[in-house]
């Protein structure tokens, strides 16, 4: 019998490559992105410099948009050791967003009672040797890859790997989606290796990390919720509350439908009443990308 790899039941049982034909439509042109580029709404850029140590322990320098022009950023972030990530893809680029929800229609109808009430996505064009740390998506996530070559490793859904205390603290927007991760995690995860044209699903809530094998890669990263998975995340926000205040909630995984339905509905009336404030306030600035400066990271402008 195979191993769950989730402790959260789910139509997603294991990592599945899919096709899909957003390539072949032009979406990862040198010329079309660069367009784009000069076209995406500046307050929709995030721009990350990833560091590891021997640990695999991560540091994050972050960059501004900057006042390159497409063509320019394009070329920093080719040269350079950037992760560039342009969200809300259905504002963003509406055109690219219809075919990749066609896309995505495609591969929902692949898993049985499978159904997305929300879904939004994100561009990421990364540089060659760029890497995302190990981290999770309080979601469903569809990684359609268009251009390079990445490998994908997804670990299993356990609380070894993906602590619900963690869980509730980025749902509650207490901190970013890094969890605690450890070189010894290596053995447990299931490596994939995509190439453009494939498509990469995983159980929901997966934890999982990238790297970029030598290549400029663009993949849209498309996440999704459906009901189970809006009650689950409701019942994980309940829970920090509940935890903030002295609480000890137990395990979403043990709780019924109707009791995570609840403590969805509760989360409601929590996040009005603003029970828990994010704590991802505007952070300072590290750099402004820059073609032939050291990793594509120039010195901030005014
Ligand atoms: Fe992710």
């Amino acid at each position: 019998m195979m191993k769950a790899r989730t402790r959260y039941a789910g139509p997603i049982t294991e990592a599945k490559v899919h096709p899909h034909s957003l390539v072949e439509q032009g979406f990862a042109d040198d010329a079309r992105l660069a367009d784009m580029l000069d076209h995406y709404p500046a307050e929709l850029f995030d721009i990350n410099l990833y560091d590891y140590d021997d640990e695999g322990q991560v540091s994050l320098r972050t960059g501004a948009r900057g006042r390159l022009n497409g063509g320019e950023l394009l070329a920093a972030i080719q040269q350079g050791r950037l992760w560039v990530n342009l969200r809300s893809v259905e504002t963003g680029w509406p055109e690219l967003w219809a075919a990749a929800m066609a896309e995505f229609r495609k591969v929902q109808a692949t898993y049985p009672g499978m159904r997305a009430v929300t879904n939004a996505g994100q561009l990421i064009l990364s540089s060659p040797k760029a890497r995302v740390p190990y981290h999770f998506d309080p979601a469903g996530v569809v990684l359609f890859h268009l251009r390079g070559r990445k490998r994908v490793f997804v670990y299993p859904g356990d609380e070894a790997h993906l602590p619900e205390r963690n869980m509730e603290q980025v749902v509650a927007r207490q901190t970013t989606e890094e969890l605690p991760y450890t070189l010894a995690f290596e053995g447990d995860a299931q490596v994939m290796d995509l190439e453009p044209g494939q498509a990469l699903t995983w159980p929901l809530y997966a934890p999982h990390r990238v790297e970029n094998l030598d290549r400029f890669c663009v993949s849209l990263s498309m996440d999704f919720q459906t009901w189970p998975s809006r009650f689950r995340n409701g019942a994980l926000y309940t829970n920090a509350v509940a935890r903030s205040r002295g609480g000890r909630p137990g395990f979403t995984d043990r709780m019924t439908s109707p009791e995570l339905a609840a403590r969805w509905a509760a989360s409601l009336a929590l996040k009005r009443a603003g029970a828990l404030k994010s704590r991802l306030s505007d952070f300072q600035r590290d750099f402004e990308p820059q073609v032939g400066a050291v990793d594509g990271a120039g010195a901030l402008r005014d």
